[in-house]
């Protein structure tokens, strides 16, 4: 299968993260398998967001994240509930927009060049499989529309699954 991520230059966010969903959507359609979708999902939206230099999902094991399909440097693996950025986004269970993560009590760096992130949370059926995370080297470089569209990638890639995160 080739694929093209298309050429998205953000000037439009919500027009062109409709794009991206469409596409993403396409990607997943008749597949089921937690890894493939997610690792397919962060090689889209790393190669489709501008400014971006991390990309990747950790999915909730018990009470801690673990670091699943990613774009990027190499990250740490396993994230406390409630620590972090991802974890405080995962036990809130809502969308965390970090303009400068410098700023951000308790962030933990993976990347250096990593100046914002956005966390969202993924979830299926109310149960709450973990999170996808984007950073940029950009300060500020999310908003409300970033949020927006994000939210529904991880609302596509939570339908997608058969079951879940470790079966199908
Ligand atoms: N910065 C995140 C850790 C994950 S990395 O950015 C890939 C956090 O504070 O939870």
């Amino acid at each position: 299968m080739s694929h093209d991520p298309g050429r998205y230059d953000f000037r439009d966010k919500d027009a062109d993260y409709a794009r991206l969903a469409q596409e993403l959507a396409g990607l997943l359609a008749g597949e089921h398998d937690p890894i493939a979708n997610a690792a397919n999902c962060t090689a889209l939206l790393f190669e489709a967001l501008p400014e971006v230099n991390w990309a990747g999902f950790y999915f909730l094991h018990g009470q801690e994240l673990v670091v699943g399909p990613f774009q990027g440097k190499p990250a740490c693996v396993r994230i406390a509930l409630g620590k972090g950025v991802c974890g405080t986004a995962a036990l809130q269970r809502r969308t965390l927009v970090v303009p400068d993560v410098h700023e951000f009590p308790g962030h933990i760096a993976c990347d250096a060049a990593s100046r914002s992130e956005i966390v969202v949370p993924i979830e299926r059926h109310g149960a709450l499989l973990g999170v996808l995370d984007i950073d940029s080297p950009r300060a500020g470089r999310f908003d409300a529309a970033d949020a927006r569209g994000l939210e529904r990638m991880a609302t596509l890639y939570a339908g997608s699954l058969g079951g879940g995160v470790t079966g199908t």
